[in-house]
C-alpha cells in the first residue's frame, strides 16, 4: 500500500467530527491524520485532538479583525509546514476566500447539516422544520469559492419528526455525520470520487 494520505482537519468548536474521522483512520486506513487547527484557542477540539497524540494548532482570527487574507497567511502557513494532501472542514465555522479556497481545490471536504442543494448556509435545522420537511440530513462536498456549492461526495438522510425542535434535529443529523464523513474520507483517500449515501 502506498503511503498514507496525510490530513489536516479544521475545526471550530468541540470537534466531534473530527474525532470521528480520527477514530477512523487505524491502521488500515488510506490515510492519517497530521493536524488538527482552530481558528479558536479555546475550541474544545483542540484538547481532544491533543488527547489522541495529534498535533494541533490554533490559529485565533480576531486579532486579525476584517483581514481575512492576513488570518489565512497565519493558517497557511502551519498548513503547509503539516505538508497536507487533504484538509477536512469539521465544524469549521469561517469562511475561507476564493484565493485560500483555489490553493487547496480538489483536496479539500467540508460537512454541511443538510441535503445540499437545500439550505446553504446557517440554521439549517430550523429552516427544514420550518418548511415542514419529511426528511433533512446531512452532505459532504468538496469546497469551491461557491458557499456550500461544490460537488456532494456523500449524504446521509433522517426523519422529521412531529414536535421535533433544531436541536432534537441537529443531535439526530449529527449521529449521521459521525458515519458519513469517515465513509467519505476513506473513499476520498483513494481518488474514488463516487457519492456516498447512508
Ligand atoms: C456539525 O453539525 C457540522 O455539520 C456543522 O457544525 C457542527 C459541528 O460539530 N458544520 P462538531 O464541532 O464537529 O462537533
Amino acid at each position: 500500500m502506498s503511503d498514507p494520505k496525510r490530513v489536516a482537519i479544521l475545526i471550530s468548536g468541540g470537534g466531534s467530527n473530527m474525532l470521528a474521522l480520527v477514530r477512523d483512520m487505524g491502521p488500515d486506513h488510506p490515510a492519517r491524520p497530521v493536524l488538527v487547527a482552530a481558528n479558536d484557542p479555546a475550541a474544545g477540539g483542540l484538547a481532544r485532538a491533543a488527547g489522541l497524540g495529534i498535533a494541533t494548532a490554533a490559529v485565533d482570527h480576531r486579532p486579525f479583525g476584517k483581514d481575512r487574507a492576513a488570518f489565512e497567511a497565519a493558517l497557511s502557513a502551519r498548513l503547509e509546514a503539516a505538508r497536507p494532501d487533504i484538509i477536512c472542514l469539521a465544524g469549521f465555522m469561517r469562511i475561507l476566500t476564493p484565493g485560500f479556497i483555489s490553493r487547496w481545490e480538489g483536496r479539500m471536504l467540508n460537512i454541511h447539516p443538510s441535503l445540499l442543494p437545500k439550505y446553504r448556509g446557517l440554521h439549517t435545522h430550523a429552516r427544514a422544520i420550518e418548511a415542514g420537511d419529511a426528511e433533512h440530513g446531512c452532505s459532504v462536498h468538496e469546497v469551491t469559492a461557491e458557499l456550500d456549492g461544490g460537488p456532494v461526495l456523500g449524504q446521509a438522510r433522517v426523519p422529521v419528526l412531529p414536535g421535533d425542535t433544531p436541536d432534537d434535529l441537529a443531535a439526530r443529523v449529527l449521529e449521521k455525520e459521525h458515519l458519513l464523513y469517515p465513509a467519505v474520507l476513506r473513499r476520498f483517500a483513494t481518488g474514488d470520487r463516487r457519492p456516498i449515501r447512508l
